[in-house]
């Protein structure tokens, strides 16, 4: 059966009602703004089976179960979600065509979405029925790309043509001018023609895996640009999207260290050679948004820009942002000429993961980058340090960056401790990396309180996404329920958790249709969503302070007097900014 297309699932289920469904096959009652039957999937006498209309979403008190429209089916009728999807297209008509000629799509975004996906897998066919001989597939020989590696990023190819694109569309119902608005045609006095041609096409993947945009790398030195890359479009937002982030998420999970390379081949090269977990900027400076969107897959960032000049500046810019997000940052040297694809081509991952190891620190960086002679450099190189360190409010970094900072400048020192002592200074806590998991009972209550009002609520979320990270929340299932609460603050899109229940597992999917129909419209939901933060961030403080004394505890027995020094100041900071984090919070 041919895959229904994820937008029209979409539409399908956004134009479903949830209570006409569910009357079909249990007899409800309004109670409230919900509405109230016996659930069908336990035996009961009093009704816990809860509908929200507003929410598209059902969920039984008494025997837990939950979901959307599909899931409600899916469970009620024993039947596979395709099933379930047509049962309910075909109770509301709406016919799910073969092509996309037959239907309107509903937006301007979601219609691109399929125009790029389109474009993505005919790319994609034409360089996997090349043949061997072919100038595309030459290239990705030459090149040393893999089949896995071509499937796993969608490599394709734009072939030598002016409409090959274009007539390709056509067939399909897609008119020209939405190749246009996507960047994959242009118009000129006379007709339409493809953007790209006789070029290795990189479809750029937002995090969730949709392609919004391409890249093409032009085959020969003869053609110019190099690179060619689709211009900014209602899907595609360059400063927001990591180019391989799609395919190096779990792995990110798992390492918490993201490589950060400039170009496609780079990255690509890499992930030739077993490097993985590398995100490319591809040719845009390095933005706070794409250092946000890292931070939320790891903690540790390498730069491992070219070494030539550009390379330098370009990774000058980009530390800050880094640093801004929570990022502990280093900086990886090439020698001169390489950039991480040859260099990793040349000496193996075992070579480049060496490299990666001895990375610079930031100071190491900015001192071997600038003419320290220069009183200018110099006051530059100086200035730029007291900031970024300022700025970390990571405080276990801010100490190691400021001891690397002090080690590599020693007349920095007297600058950094006035700085520091400034109160304003890193007023927030992040959870280190080894946190215990230790304390997830007693935290669940709060936890899940302020779960439940960034479920209901956009702008608690959006508040919660400025002042917390999805790990400072101990519990695995809130954490991972904020993980997709953030997710769904990135992408744009409506603030719509219906939609999300078809892919997220069977235990979140229960606790999101469960905190969405408990949520009572309480007043002052801002105020209490303050509250929660505050105290989860208070909890963070304590157990930094608590492992802390441990350490000091520690260092008393073995006598380590200056390394005691520093680790007591530590603890003091620690202890102030609990005092300042607390007046905050009653608004003194
Ligand atoms: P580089 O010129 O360093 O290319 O550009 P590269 O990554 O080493 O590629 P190969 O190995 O020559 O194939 C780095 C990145 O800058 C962007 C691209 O994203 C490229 O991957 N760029 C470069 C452009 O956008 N346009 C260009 O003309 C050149
Ligand atoms: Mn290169």
């Amino acid at each position: 059966m041919a895959r229904i297309p994820d937008d029209l699932i979409d539409s399908i289920r956004s134009q479903a009602d949830i209570v006409d469904i569910v009357s079909d096959y249990v007899p409800l009652r309004k109670s409230g703004k919900n509405y109230l039957g016996l659930c069908p999937f336990h035996d009961e006498k009093t009704a816990s089976f809860s509908v929200n209309p507003e929410r598209q979403i059902f969920h039984c008190f008494g025997c837990g179960k939950g979901g959307n429209v599909f899931n409600f089916l899916m469970e009620h009728e024993h039947v596979s979600f395709v099933e379930a999807v047509r049962h309910i297209a075909r109770r509301l008509n709406i016919t799910i065509p073969d092509t996309y000629r037959e239907r309107e799509a509903s937006s301007e975004a979601e219609s691109l979405a399929q125009v790029t996906r389109f474009a993505a897998r005919f790319f994609h066919e034409r360089l996997l029925n090349s043949d061997q001989g072919s100038i595309v597939r030459r290239y990705t020989a030459k090149r040393g790309l893999s089949d896995e590696t071509i499937k796993s990023f969608g490599l394709g190819y734009a072939p030598d043509s002016w409409n090959d694109l274009l007539n390709a569309a056509r067939k399909q119902g897609i008119d020209g001018a939405w190749l246009v608005k996507a960047g994959l045609a242009k118009t000129g006095e006379q007709r339409t023609y493809d953007a790209f041609r006789k070029r290795l096409v990189f479809p750029i993947q937002a995090p969730g895996g949709r392609v919004v945009g391409f890249g093409g790398r032009a085959l020969s030195d003869e053609d110019q640009p190099k690179y060619l890359n689709s211009p900014e479009s209602p899907i595609y937002h360059k400063s927001q999207v990591l180019y391989g982030l799609y395919q190096a998420r779990d792995v990110l999970r798992q390492q918490g260290r993201i490589l950060v390379v400039e170009g496609y081949m780079d990255l690509l090269g890499l992930h030739q050679h077993g490097v993985h977990g590398a995100v490319a900027v591809c040719g845009t400076a390095l933005s706070r948004e794409q250092a946000r969107l890292a931070a939320r897959y790891g903690k540790q960032a390498f730069l491992v820009y070219d070494s030539d000049q550009a390379g330098v500046r370009a990774t000058w810019r980009a530390i800050e942002p880094l640093v801004e997000a929570g990022l502990w940052t280093r900086i990886v040297r090439l020698p001169e000429g390489y950039d991480p694809d040859s260099y990793v081509a040349e000496h193996g991952p075992d070579g480049f993961l060496k490299r990666v190891e001895q990375a610079d620190s930031i100071a190491d960086f900015m001192g071997h980058h600038a003419d320290l002679n220069e009183p200018g450099d110099r006051e530059e190189v100086f200035r730029t340090l007291t900031d970024l360190i300022r700025k970390t409010t990571n405080l276990v970094h801010r100490e190691r960056y400021r001891e690397e900072a002090e080690r590599r400048f020693p007349a920095l020192q007297s600058l950094l401790a006035s700085e520091l002592r400034n109160p304003g200074a890193g007023r927030r806590d992040r959870r280190s990396p080894q946190a215990e998991d230790n304390r997830v009972r007693g935290e669940a209550p709060v936890e899940r309180g302020l779960v439940q009002l960034m479920l209901n609520d956009r702008t608690i979320a959006e508040l919660v996404e400025r002042q917390l990270e999805p790990d400072d929340f101990r519990h695995p299932l809130y954490r991972r329920i904020v993980e997709h609460c953030f997710t769904k603050l990135g992408d744009g899109e409506t603030y719509d958790f219906s939609g999300l229940v078809d892919t997220i597992d069977d235990e979140a999917r229960r606790a999101i249709t469960e905190l969405i129909n408990t949520a009572d419209s309480g007043i002052q939901l801002e105020q209490r969503a303050r509250d929660h933060v505050v105290r989860i961030k208070q909890k963070r403080l304590k157990e930094s302070m608590t492992r802390l004394m441990e350490q000091i505890q520690q260092m008393e027995k073995g006598g380590r007097s200056s390394e005691l020094t520093e680790a007591m100041a530590t603890y003091m900071e620690l202890k102030h900014q609990e005092k300042a984090l607390l007046q905050s919070a009653r608004g003194d």
